[in-house]
């Protein structure tokens, strides 16, 4: 378990520009907080290190697809070719449903792909049996702390 103090919304983007080298195409982040935690915070972190510079927050089209412009092979055990990411935003979210019916399940756990989720509680069947890391952002009196389980 990492466990972080965050004491900017700065210092909460470079985390996330951190953490994104240790990706790989198919992994499934979700990212647990409340309204305010700096979960799309944390995403445009992720993004900038994929060369993504403008995220669209996606609370109203409930996920946003980005085609990296040059695909990226993690660096270490790397698995597969990074091509794609998808955020995703259930806040929302009516039903699970709705998801489907925009094609997330092309999505999910596809091997080029990574997916970050927010408000990942509203979507647990989708979830079901895919594998997950679980990321904790909380209000602390720094600012935010942040874990991740292993
Ligand atoms: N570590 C931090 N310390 C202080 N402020 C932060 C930190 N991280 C993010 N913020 C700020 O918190 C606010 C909310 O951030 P953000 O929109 O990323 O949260 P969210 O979890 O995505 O919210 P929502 O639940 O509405 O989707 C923003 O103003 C952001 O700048
Ligand atoms: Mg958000």
């Amino acid at each position: 378990m990492v466990t972080q103090e965050l004491h900017s919304a700065e210092e909460m983007q470079q985390f996330g520009f951190d953490f994104a080298s240790k990706l790989n195409g198919g992994d499934i982040v979700l990212l647990h907080g409340d309204l305010g935690a700096g979960k799309t915070t944390l995403t445009k972190g992720i993004a900038k290190y994929f060369g993504i510079d403008e995220v669209v927050s996606p609370t109203f089209t409930l996920m946003q697809e980005y085609e990296l412009k040059d695909s990226c092979l993690p660096a270490g055990t790397a698995r597969f070719k990074i091509e794609r990411l998808l955020h995703v935003d259930t806040y929302r979210l009516e039903n699970e449903d709705q998801l489907v019916e925009i094609g997330i399940e092309d999505y999910l756990g596809e091997k080029n792909t990574i997916c970050i989720i927010e408000w990942p509680e509203k979507i647990e069947t989708l979830l079901e049996n895919k594998k997950v890391i679980d990321v904790f952002i909380e209000h602390s009196e720094q600012g935010r702390r942040i874990k991740i389980e292993d």
